[in-house]
């Protein structure tokens, strides 16, 4: 995997949301697999201005969200599609999105149709990613199966806390499952961006950046696909001074 180190999450920030930016000028169909979390506040607030300074095309781009919290409608304030739609599918005019239905009656179900759907538009051209504390990728937990295509995932408990911000900050209002595009399609995008912001993130980096490939840190599998770029800060790879 190809690092980029920046001095500090702004310029690493503002470094990727200039790369996605060229990227999307040359794909303005392209179809992106995005994150949420806070790593990629800043990358789709960078992208939102690129479009109103620079008249960055976004709006024929089609999103596919990673992962959503099973029991979460879309109306919900901390479901991921809630997220994605107010940071940067509505700001960007972005109408054509693949969103998880959190409130599914069967989420199993759900994961099956989303898989199909993405299977049938192509799959994903440029995906961007953040990484767990834990080592997670999109809600890949550690443990889960690298051959795992959508699937329903149980949340661990640092997971949830981690995630605890968007309930008031207590974790067991956070769902106890998730809906997430396994390793296996992740590793179907044909271009990966991953993000390491924050001192937090760097046991998980090290592991995926130089540990062999291993279950226990999903992101390490990501050593086997042939197009990821890593941006991360100093404090993500432990370089800060
Ligand atoms: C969440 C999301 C991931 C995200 C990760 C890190 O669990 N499912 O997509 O990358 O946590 O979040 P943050 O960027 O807030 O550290």
């Amino acid at each position: 995997m190809q690092v980029r180190a920046f001095p500090d999450a702004d310029a690493a920030s503002e470094a990727t949301a200039r790369w996605v930016s060229a990227w999307i000028a040359e794909n303005p169909s392209g179809r992106l697999g995005l994150p949420t979390g806070r790593t990629p506040d800043a990358l789709y607030r960078h992208l939102i201005q690129a479009r109103q300074e620079q008249g960055l095309r976004l709006h024929d781009l089609q999103v596919f969200g990673l992962d959503e919290y099973v029991g979460l409608g879309p109306d919900h304030p901390a479901s991921f599609g809630h997220t994605l739609r107010r940071s940067i599918l509505e700001p960007g005019g972005i109408a054509r999105a693949r969103l998880w239905n959190g409130t599914a009656p069967d989420p199993e179900k759900e994961c099956r149709d989303f898989d199909q759907d993405l299977r049938e538009a192509g799959g994903l051209d440029l995906l961007v990613l953040g990484i767990g504390t834990n080592g997670h990728v999109a809600f890949n937990e550690p443990e889960c199966d690298p051959a795992a295509r959508a699937h329903v995932v149980e949340l661990a408990p640092s997971t949830r806390d981690a995630n605890a911000a968007a309930f008031g900050g207590r974790w067991e209002q956070v769902p106890t499952q998730a809906m997430t595009l396994g390793i296996a399609a992740l590793m179907e995008a044909h271009c990966v961006v991953l993000m390491a912001l924050g001192a937090s993130k760097h046991a998980a980096l090290q592991r995926a950046l130089h540990q062999p490939p291993d279950a226990a840190c999903p992101a390490s599998w990501l050593q086997n696909h042939p197009q990821v770029t890593v941006w991360a800060d100093a404090q993500a790879l432990g370089t800060a001074t």
